[in-house]
């Protein structure tokens, strides 16, 4: 009978290394170290992917209907081998949730059937695939950086019809003057990428969106942050000093304080209106990151 009230093999070890006869001595720290690591909370320096998985797991079971019939709408999104989750039998990853949310706040304020789109830094072109998947567009025209619109312009091809990449038009940076001089577009997006361009690209863009489009729509952080905590700095101590002068909203906050973050969304508001004459028309929280917010704005006189 006693026997059966024994610690398992499994906390025998534990007992041995994580939490030993020491670690009641000294309380300092913890709650945030190896102690509490084999207590409460799984070591979050190497249980990355643990935490994205039990993210996206949540964030899946919160969605509605109409979020989960758009991602089911994106064929081939396992190109890539994506970490995904299965929930109620459907399968699904962080970027094409994201995708989902943010093309359902988009439908709200601006008509996509027969629309032409134009987005700023498309990264492998997650939202380019989940719209064009989900709308009759026009066309889809992304202005990237060389080596990404290479990345995006093999994924597309793996991953649209024939039909659906010919509405794809992709345009280097370096050709935008040429290549779209006489165009015109019914939306511009920027995903997660102005606040990595200098504040004089920003700009630039901001003008070209002014000239050329009816409604832009931005998701980006409201600010920038200093925690070592979070990544180690893995990149090194450079690679922070250069993301802390992109962007145009560059002042530091804690991104984790909700009244923080909502204190720091007028300026975002006004940083990211292309010019006078454009109005907000809807915004919110980048859903999932706490320090994202996502703003549509349209030029007076264009109707959604
Ligand atoms: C962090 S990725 C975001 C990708 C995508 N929007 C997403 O959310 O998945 C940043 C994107 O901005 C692009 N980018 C960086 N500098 C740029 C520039 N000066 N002009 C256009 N695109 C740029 C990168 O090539 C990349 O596609």
């Amino acid at each position: 009978m006693t026997q059966s009230f024994q610690a398992s093999r499994q906390w025998e070890r534990i007992s041995e290394l994580w939490v030993t006869e020491e670690a009641s001595v000294d309380l300092t720290d913890f709650k945030s170290d190896r102690v509490n690591y084999k207590i409460s909370l799984w070591d979050p320096r190497t249980n990355g992917i643990r935490y994205l998985k039990a993210l996206v797991y949540e964030l899946a079971t919160r969605l509605e209907p109409e979020d989960w019939e758009r991602i089911q709408k994106v064929p081939n999104r396992e190109v890539g081998n994506p970490v995904t989750v299965r929930v109620d039998g459907k399968s699904v990853c962080m970027d094409y949730l994201q995708a989902s949310l943010e093309i359902g706040f988009i439908e709200k304020e601006v008509e996509l059937r027969g629309a032409r789109v134009m987005e700023i830094g498309a990264g492998y072109a997650r939202t380019c695939h989940a719209m064009l998947s989900n709308y009759d567009l026009d066309e889809y025209c992304i202005v990237d950086l060389k080596n990404t619109m290479m990345l995006s312009r093999r994924y597309l091809r793996e991953v649209l019809d024939d039909e659906q990449f010919a509405k794809v038009r992709f345009v280097e940076v370096g050709d935008i003057g040429a290549e779209l001089e006489s165009s015109r577009f019914d939306l511009c997006i920027n995903v997660h990428s102005f606040t990595e361009m200098t504040p004089a690209t920003v700009d630039a863009y901001l003008a070209l969106i002014d000239e050329k489009c009816s409604a832009f729509f931005v998701k980006n952080p409201v600010g920038k942050y200093i925690d070592k905590s979070m990544d180690g700095y893995l990149e090194g101590d450079e690679a922070v000093q250069m993301a802390l002068e992109n962007g145009p909203l560059r002042k530091v906050l804690d991104i984790h304080d909700s009244e923080a973050v909502e204190a720091a969304v007028p300026e975002f508001i006004s940083a990211y209106r292309p010019a006078d004459g454009w109005t907000c028309a809807a915004d919110g929280r980048g859903v999932p990151w706490s320090y994202f917010w996502q703003a549509l704005y349209r030029k007076s006189g264009s109707h959604s």
